[in-house]
């Protein structure tokens, strides 16, 4: 699997933020009554569950069991299913992502999936992490890797391309690419920056000891303290959005 191994319960309590600033790319999928549309790496399916309020069948896909438990708990349709293993065909109008993609590392195989999922003129909308996203939380983990060689090997868990880059990768599979743009979106950490490396970084200090792991947490907080935190803001991560709308053809 190429997503984590979400858990629904510390999801809801720490990263409810992250369905919660989606309401742009909703704006732009512009879901419409009777439309099925699928949802890309739904977590505990709030989006899913705003789209069947707008009167869509919508079906929410997640490569975490305890997120698909979560979305079927609202009376949604949802599978164990990860974006890089799509085998619907021709079925939806839409296909819908929020804060999932860069989950994803073969980007290769979600767009062609997600092609083949679309009926003809049906459309691809998401929003997920761009080039220079979280650029600072990277570079304290790098560091705090590179200053304890016992750590090993530093590895970017995350897929967070350009505009450019992804515009190619639609368009090599048959989308025409209606609109592409990097977005920087300031996003506060509420509860925390050692939390947000806890749920979100998991992959990068999975193999490290409990002492190694609390050695990072600590010496990555001291070194992103004078960059992302400030009395008055708290802890902000400097996340860039990538958002797009691209169309079957
Ligand atoms: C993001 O939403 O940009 C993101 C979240 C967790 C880890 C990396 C990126």
């Amino acid at each position: 699997m190429s997503q984590q191994n979400w858990d629904a319960t510390e999801y809801k309590e720490h990263a409810s933020f992250v369905p919660s600033l989606a309401s742009d790319v909703i704006e732009l999928l512009n879901p419409q009554e009777g439309e099925k549309i699928l949802d890309i790496g739904c977590g505990d399916g709030e989006l899913t569950y705003k789209l069947k309020q707008k009167g869509c069948l919508a079906i929410g896909i997640d490569s975490s069991p305890s997120m698909v438990e979560s979305t079927k708990i609202r009376g949604i349709e949802a599978y164990i299913i990860d974006g890089e293993n799509i085998t619907y065909q021709n079925e939806f109008d839409a296909v819908f992502s929020n804060a999932a993609l860069h989950w994803l590392t073969q980007p290769e195989k979600v767009i062609k999936g997600v092609y083949l999922a679309l009926k003809s003129n049906g459309r691809f909308i998401a929003e997920f992490g761009g080039d220079g996203n979280i650029a600072a939380l990277l570079e304290a983990m790098q560091r705090v890797f590179q200053e304890n060689k016992e750590f090993g090997e530093f590895k970017i868990p995350w897929y967070f391309p350009t505009t450019e880059a992804y515009k190619l990768l639609l368009e090599r599979v048959g989308f025409k690419v209606k609109y592409i743009e990097l977005i920087p979106r300031p996003t506060p950490l509420k509860s925390g920056v050692e939390k947000w490396l806890e749920i979100f970084a998991e992959g990068i200090i999975k193999e490290l000891t409990p002492e190694q792991k609390n050695v990072f947490l600590v010496a990555v907080k001291d070194k992103l303290t004078p960059v992302i935190y400030t009395k008055k803001d708290g802890w902000v991560a400097d996340y860039v959005r990538l958002r797009f709308e691209a169309t079957k053809t």
